[in-house]
Order: C-alpha cells, then sequence, then structure tokens
C-alpha cells in the first residue's frame, strides 16, 4: 500500500489473568508502541488499540486458583495492566475491555451477520462432561495421558511435555480437573466456522500475494503456510460455558462465543468506543481500503490473526482485511521459555518497583533483543552491559560532555553558528551522514517492522556525535579559537535535538529529558526536523545524566532470584513426586484379556534419529522392528540428543494408528518408563541384538 490516508495499529489483547511479562512487552506492545510513535512523528493518521481479553478458560481456570469469580479476576488483572502499560508509555489512543457491553453487543452483531450469511456449519458431536459440576469441559479442563509421549499430565489441548496439539479425546484415561474424575461424554451442539471453504481464498491472499499489499515477514509465512498445508478443519465457534458473549440465539442456553471469536472483535468495540470518545467516526478505519490495518502480535497468535480473523472479516462482507501482522517469535529468559505458571519470568510492575525510572533501560533492552525473525534471549548479564555500555557510555555520556562544555564556554546558552567550521569538509560529511543514516537506515527499518536495526541506527548518529567531540577536542581548541569550539558545540547541541526525535519511538521518558534541557518548547517535530537550527535564545537546563551504572551486586542478586526459583522447582517436582506418582501409577480399570492381546508390542532398534525442525520435543526415528523399518515420531528431544540414540534397543507398539505431526506419518509408538523426576528410560529386552521379536 503506497499511501494509506490512516492506520489501524493493533496490539493482540491480553487476557487479563495475571500480569504481563517482558514476554508480551517485546512480543507485542513495544514493537507496536515503537511503531505507532513513529507514525504520529510523521503526521499520519493513526489510531492504537488495545484492552483486555476478558473471556475464555485462561480467565476462569484462574478464577478458580484464586477462589474468585472470573469478574473479579478480570477486575484485577485489566486494572493492573492497563496500569503497567501507562507506566511504560505505551501509548494506545485506548485501552478497552471485552467485558464493556459495547463489545458485548458488536460480538453480537459480528456472529448474527455470520448466521444470516449462512457461513456456519452447526453440529452435534459428543464432549467430555464433568457430571458432578454439571458442566461440559474446556480442553483445559481435562488432563490425561498423552497418546504421543505418555506424559501423565498433558492437557487437553496440547501436551506440554512434547508440544503436540490434542484435542481432549486425544487424551488417555482423561481425567476433569473440577472433580478429579473421569468425565463422560455428552451430545452438544455448537456452530462451526468451516475454515476448509476458506482454504483456497486464504492461499490465494496470504501465500500467492494477490490481495496483499505488502511483504509478510518470513517467520508469519512460515507459519501461515504450514497451517494451510496440514489442511483447515472446520472450527467450533461456541463454547458450552458459562463466561462470555452469549451466542444470540434462541436454542442456545448456556453457550457463548468462543473467546477467539470474540477477542479480535475487541479490537472493532475498542475503535468504536474510541471513536465515540473522540467524537470521529470509527468505520473509515475499519471498512475503507485506504486503510493499513496491522496486527502487532505473539506468535501463538499467527493462526488466529492471519487465517481465521480474516475469514470472519471477509464473511462479514463490510471489512478490510489486515494490510500485513508482523508478529514476533518468542523472548526467552536466561536460557528457559518463559513461563508465569513456574514463575519464570520478570513482571514488569516488580521490575519497576526494583527500578524506579528505568522504563526506558527496559525498552532499550528488550528492543535490542526483539525476537523479530526467531526466538531470543533475556539476560540480566545484556541488561546490565547494554545499560552500561550503550546507554550509559554511549548516549549518557554524549549528552553529558555536550551539556558540561556548553556550560563551561558558552555559559549554558546555545551558542551562535560558525559559518566556517560549517564549510569544514569534516562537518560537511558529518551531516550528510546523519541524514543518510535517517533517510536510508532508521526510516525503512521501521517501515519495515526491523525495530532493532532502526534503533541500532540512532545509536549511530549518537556515536558520530561522540567521534565528532572526540576528533575536535573542544578543551584543546578553546585555547585556540573559542569561536570554533562554540561552533562545534553548536553542532553537537543539534545532534542532540536529531536524537532526541529518533530516539522518542524507543526511548520516550529520555527524549523528553532532552528536550526539557535543551528548553525545545515545540518537541513535535518530523524526521525532517532534524538538523535544522536551534534558538540561540535558549538557555539549557543542567548538565544531566540520562543514564547511571548498574552495578555487579544488582545483577547478581537478580541471578540469585532465578537460581532461587530455579532449585525451588526442582524441590517443589519431588515433593509433588508422590501426589504425581500416584496419579501415574494408579491402577488403571480392568481390561479383559483379549483388550490386552489387541496390542502388538515388538522389539526394536532404533537406527536413524533426527531432529524436526521447528519443533523443541519431537524426533524422527527410524526403527527397525525385524520385519520392516518404520518411522516414529517421539516427543523426547529434550531428553536424549539424536546421536546418543542411535542402536538403542526398544519397545514399540507396532498396531498404533498413524498420527500425522509436523506434516510426516508416525506409524507406532515408543515405550518408555518415567521416574518420579521426569526422566526417561527406554524398556528394552535383555540380549536383543536384532528388532523383530514380539512381547506379550
Ligand atoms: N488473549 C490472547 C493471548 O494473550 C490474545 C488475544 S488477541 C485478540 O494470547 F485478537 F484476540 F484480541
Ligand atoms: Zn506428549
Amino acid at each position: 500500500m503506497n499511501n494509506p490516508q490512516r492506520y489501524l495499529i493493533t496490539a493482540a489483547l491480553p487476557y487479563a489473568n495475571g500480569p504481563s511479562h517482558i514476554g508480551h512487552m517485546a512480543g507485542a506492545y513495544l514493537p507496536a508502541d515503537i511503531y505507532v510513535r513513529y507514525l504520529r512523528r510523521r503526521k499520519r493518521d493513526v489510531v492504537f488499540i488495545c484492552g483486555s481479553d476478558e473471556h475464555g478458560a485462561a480467565i476462569t481456570i484462574q478464577a478458580k486458583k484464586e477462589n474468585k469469580t472470573p469478574k473479579e479476576i478480570v477486575d484485577k488483572y485489566h486494572a493492573i495492566i492497563k496500569k503497567t502499560f501507562e507506566d511504560f508509555a505505551i501509548s494506545f489512543d485506548i485501552y478497552h475491555r471485552t467485558s464493556e457491553p459495547i463489545h458485548h453487543e458488536t460480538s453480537q452483531e459480528f456472529f448474527l451477520k455470520l448466521y444470516e450469511n449462512n457461513i456456519f456449519e452447526e453440529k452435534e458431536n459428543e464432549q467430555y462432561y464433568d457430571e458432578q459440576f454439571n458442566q461440559f469441559l474446556a480442553d483445559r479442563y481435562i488432563t490425561g495421558t498423552c497418546p504421543v509421549c505418555a506424559n501423565p499430565n498433558a492437557y487437553g489441548d496440547q501436551c506440554e511435555r512434547c508440544g503436540t496439539s490434542l484435542s481432549p479425546t486425544d487424551l488417555i484415561n482423561p481425567i476433569s480437573t473440577l472433580s478429579n474424575k473421569a468425565p463422560i461424554k455428552r451430545k452438544t451442539k455448537h456452530w462451526y466456522l468451516p475454515l476448509n471453504k476458506f482454504e483456497e481464498w486464504l492461499k490465494d491472499w496470504i501465500i500467492d500475494g494477490n490481495g496483499r499489499s505488502e511483504e509478510w515477514k518470513k517467520n508469519v509465512m512460515g507459519q501461515c503456510a504450514s497451517w494451510l498445508n496440514e489442511g483447515l478443519h472446520p472450527r467450533a465457534i461456541t463454547r458450552d460455558l458459562d463466561w462470555g458473549v452469549k451466542v444470540p440465539l434462541p436454542d442456545a442456553e448456556g453457550k457463548v462465543l468462543y473467546v477467539w471469536m470474540d477477542a479480535p472483535i475487541g479490537y472493532i468495540s475498542a475503535t468504536k468506543q474510541w471513536a465515540i470518545d473522540n467524537n470521529r467516526d470509527w468505520k473509515p478505519y475499519w471498512q475503507h481500503a485506504d486503510t493499513k490495518l496491522l496486527h502487532f502480535i505473539g506468535k501463538d497468535n499467527i493462526v488466529f490473526h492471519c487465517l481465521i480473523f480474516p475469514c470472519i472479516l471477509k464473511s462479514h462482507g463490510d471489512y478490510i482485511l489486515p494490510t500485513n501482522v508482523p508478529a514476533n517469535e518468542f523472548m526467552n529468559l536466561e536460557g528457559e521459555k518463559i513461563s508465569t505458571s513456574r514463575n519464570w519470568n520478570i513482571q514488569l510492575h516488580e521490575y519497576l518497583n526494583e527500578f524506579p525510572g528505568k522504563e526506558d533501560v527496559m525498552r532499550y533492552v528488550l528492543a535490542s533483543n526483539f525476537p523479530e525473525t526467531k526466538d531470543s534471549e533475556f539476560t540480566w548479564k545484556d541488561f546490565q552491559a547494554k545499560n552500561n555500555n550503550e546507554l550509559v557510555a554511549i548516549l549518557g555520556n554524549f549528552m553529558n560532555r555536550v551539556l558540561v562544555l556548553t556550560h563551561k564556554y558558552c555559559d549554558g546558552k546555545i551558542p551562535a553558528e560558525n559559518e566556517s567550521l560549517l564549510n569544514e569538509n569534516y562537518i560537511i560529511e558529518y551531516k550528510k551522514n546523519i541524514r543518510r543514516i535517517i533517510n536510508e537506515e532508521y526510516i525503512p527499518a521501521i517501515e519495515n517492522y526491523r525495530f532493532r536495526d532502526g534503533m541500532a541506527a540512532m545509536m549511530d548518529v549518537v556515536r558520530l556525535g561522540n567521534k565528532l567531540l572526540t576528533d575536535y577536542e573542544p578543551w584543546k581548541l578553546i585555547k585556540t579559537d573559542v569561536e570554533k569550539t562554540t561552533g562545534v558545540l553548536r553542532i553537537c547541541l543539534e545532534s542532540m535535538i536529531d536524537i532526541a526525535i529518533l530516539c522518542e519511538p524507543y526511548l520516550p521518558f529520555t527524549a523528553k529529558k532532552i528536550f526539557n534541557v535543551l528548553n525545545v518548547k515545540n518537541t513535535n517535530y518530523d524526521f525532517e526536523f532534524c538538523q535544522q537550527r536551534l534558538s540561540t535564545e535558549n538557555k539549557i537546563g543542567e548538565a544531566v545524566y540520562l543514564f547511571e551504572k548498574i552495578d555487579d551486586a544488582v545483577i547478581h542478586k537478580k541471578l540469585e532470584e532465578l537460581e532461587i526459583i530455579h532449585n525451588r522447582r526442582i524441590e517443589q517436582q519431588n515433593i509433588n513426586t508422590p501426589v504425581e506418582t500416584k496419579i501415574y501409577t494408579s491402577v488403571k480399570s480392568t481390561i479383559q484379556f483379549d483388550e490386552f492381546a489387541k496390542l502388538d508390542l515388538r522389539t526394536g532398534i532404533i537406527i536413524e534419529a533426527e531432529k524436526i525442525p521447528k519443533t523443541d520435543k519431537l524426533l524422527k526415528l527410524k526403527v527397525d522392528i525385524g520385519f520392516e523399518q518404520r518411522t516414529i515420531l517421539s516427543g523426547i528431544a529434550q531428553h536424549f540428543t539424536p546421536s546418543e540414540l542411535i542402536n538403542k534397543k526398544v519397545t514399540v507398539v507396532v498396531n498404533l494408528a498413524p498420527r500425522i505431526m509436523k506434516g510426516i506419518e508416525s506409524n507406532g509408538m515408543i515405550l518408555m518408563a518415567e521416574d518420579a523426576k521426569g526422566k526417561l528410560y527406554f524398556i528394552q529386552a535383555e540380549g536383543l541384538k536384532d528388532g523383530g521379536m514380539t512381547v506379550s
């Protein structure tokens, strides 16, 4: 899209079930904020939308955990999350809530419009139901044994050990987490979005790009392509739950919209509320083709924003589609996946309690590590290094030196320009260089969602400033040429304004400080302003330090805290073991001999093993079972390296129905024993030399 008339920027609506952490910030909110601040500075018409996602099992499960009502939960976390965003100056035009009536109305209207357009399929099927609690069970309310890796604590939607996505009926020995009893199956009716019917259209739009007006990121395209290649299936967009947006049909008592149906519509209802509050029209932002609509999200949201929501928008008929979905991958913490439930995270409100006034330090460190193309990593050592070696030593140092020298040699006033200096080649080149960095590096990087590069370009401008000081040495020059010295300082002061403008999208607090100390009243400049002239009337403020060093002791403390969490987790796993072992070893219900006899078990030998790209857990194995060689996928990549598996003797269920995972067909299952600490052992036949013995 060459010249969008307006921009609608959304950032994923966070679930109001817990405080935000650095992973959220680095994934969606900070990149979106940088982009929006950049656009505003360029005087584009932009609306920046976000809000709390307050429905779905994520909320009801947290309510159960805290022994509160869902409403209490969303009120509590909505307030915390909203405040955190404000504290970090994430500049939403509105931070809305999906529990607001305007959202319920908007989602119901949407549903009805699609219903009238005959988009949905109605289907009855059997779902798990808890008889004691008299309710159908959301996927997350059911646990059981993973059919792939035999993890006894897999959830109804996913096994967290091997990463396989599951549906509750895949689980072996399902248990309701409400009553701790086996659920029964009961018939229920739901409305489905037949994604399969949209497949061709989606391929055309996303893969062939006929409808897309921008390049999409590789990580986003990759995920879309893999979903489309595996084939899409109808997806239920209603649920049996008493928390959410009611299904607006007469025969739908006790049913609500699936949270992923209503949440993205939350972007629309939030825009409506913004329009009401600001006396504006929301429709052009969602319905005119000259709007650029962008969704900033993390990678776990890609399928919903690139495939499902576009189908919903298209089915409605009146809406535009996203121009781009610049999703980020994940940010890890000190070598491990961030996890709220395991307390392996840095909560942003806690960070600010401990590091007050260091909002921009966190913004800087996160932006320098955005997981833009692949997963990235936050470490406290890196946090310290970026603060000390970049913010303090480069940016803060330049500012401070220029201010100190201006006070010393110019009585704290902006000095006049020195014409002959301006004609020196060095200065001509210096100014050209800055302009080139802005036009050829900074702006294109941000326009193309390469925010790390944009920030690096900004720091290059600061480096040029520091180099200018070192090359001209005003502290020596003052002895021979006062006018030239003050001329140099004037150029540095002008560069500081450039830097303030360039860093504002990234470091808004710092930009404000620079403008303040230079006494610049109108700070609303576009990037064109860079290298323009300062008024000699201006008196500058005191020489401040923008940043301060962070000591080793502080970092050690943070690392120790993580270590304690880590150790406690391992201890807890051990303490929990008896319970887990109990679940794991509790004797399953009796089966008859002929049921057992249906299992065909054989001994085998692993002859090949390799990692499957883009999965953490799965290995692709070739197993010799005597009469043939089988490809078997096994969720054990975190326990064994491929090379140590070669020639391992194993026992295989050879008549298990094939399963396709990650596009590869798995034919059989390898039996494993697991000890209380989660360590895995192969079931091996003693003395086995070749595969192929039967086990019974
Ligand atoms: N609440 C979801 C999450 O945290 C994101 C919802 S994005 C929306 O993963 F589009 F549905 F709003
Ligand atoms: Zn598993």
